[in-house]
């Protein structure tokens, strides 16, 4: 099985350009990267996008904290573009489970990326909510995990196995922190990766031989020294 990858990333320029980069299957965003990207206007940002990434899919996340307006933000947010997830957190800033909300969308058939998990008990709870045919994903933050001292690992794999059987879930690993978890994602059948821009071009140069990365590493160190015209 492959482990598709993802882009998570707002910056309108990274995704025009990697929207035509094979290695990348979609893109992820949320709040926190529109912010950073600079959006100022939530909905006429993310429809420029939109006009540069046609077909891969692409997850917006609603933004509100009450349950009515989040279903609102939802509904809108899937009109925006067939390619387009809707992002709704396990949880609202109170803890509440976001349960009614994703019944109801998914039962609407509207395409789920379910974000912020960090339990098995989360994700058996999300699939007690999902329609089992509408594709739905669920982004568990690994490296917010591992940034804790906890193993995502079994996590992962445990959700993996509980979606198994259902073909049109996918469990994503989310918050990417370094090149290698590409190949951990691999090895354990993670159906999607998402990661930033920077660590997707470090994937693309997988393969260096333990010659060139020493030559390479010396190099740096000398061009640096040379900059900084180090004397001893
Ligand atoms: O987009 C969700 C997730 O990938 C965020 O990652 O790096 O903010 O922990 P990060």
């Amino acid at each position: 099985m492959k482990t598709k990858i993802f882009c998570d990333s707002a910056d309108f320029n990274t995704i025009k350009l990697l929207n035509k980069n094979s290695i990348v299957d979609g893109f992820t965003t949320n709040p926190s990267l529109m912010r950073l990207a600079g959006a100022k206007n939530y909905k006429n940002y993310s429809l420029k996008i939109l006009k540069s990434c046609k077909k891969k899919p692409i997850s917006f996340e609603v933004f509100a904290d009450k349950p009515e307006e989040m279903l609102k933000q939802a509904y809108k947010i899937n009109q925006w573009g067939k390619n387009v997830y809707v992002k709704i957190p396990v949880v609202n800033s109170k803890g509440i489970f976001m349960g009614p909300i994703i019944k109801r969308l998914s039962k609407d058939k509207i395409k789920l990326n379910i974000t912020a998990v960090y339990s098995l008990n989360q994700t058996k709870k999300i699939l007690n909510c999902l329609n089992k045919d509408t594709k739905s994903i669920i982004s568990i933050f690994a490296g917010r995990m591992s940034d804790k001292g906890i193993d995502p690992l079994p996590i992962l794999k445990k959700s993996i196995l509980l979606c198994k059987k259902f073909k049109n879930i996918h469990v994503l690993w989310a918050s990417t922190r370094e090149a290698y978890n590409y190949l951990q994602a691999k090895q354990i059948g993670c159906h999607i990766i998402t990661m930033p821009p920077a660590i997707i071009y470090k994937i693309s140069a997988f393969g260096k031989s333990a010659k060139l990365m020493t030559i390479d590493t010396v190099k740096g160190f000398l061009s640096d020294s040379k900059k900084s015209k180090f004397k001893i």
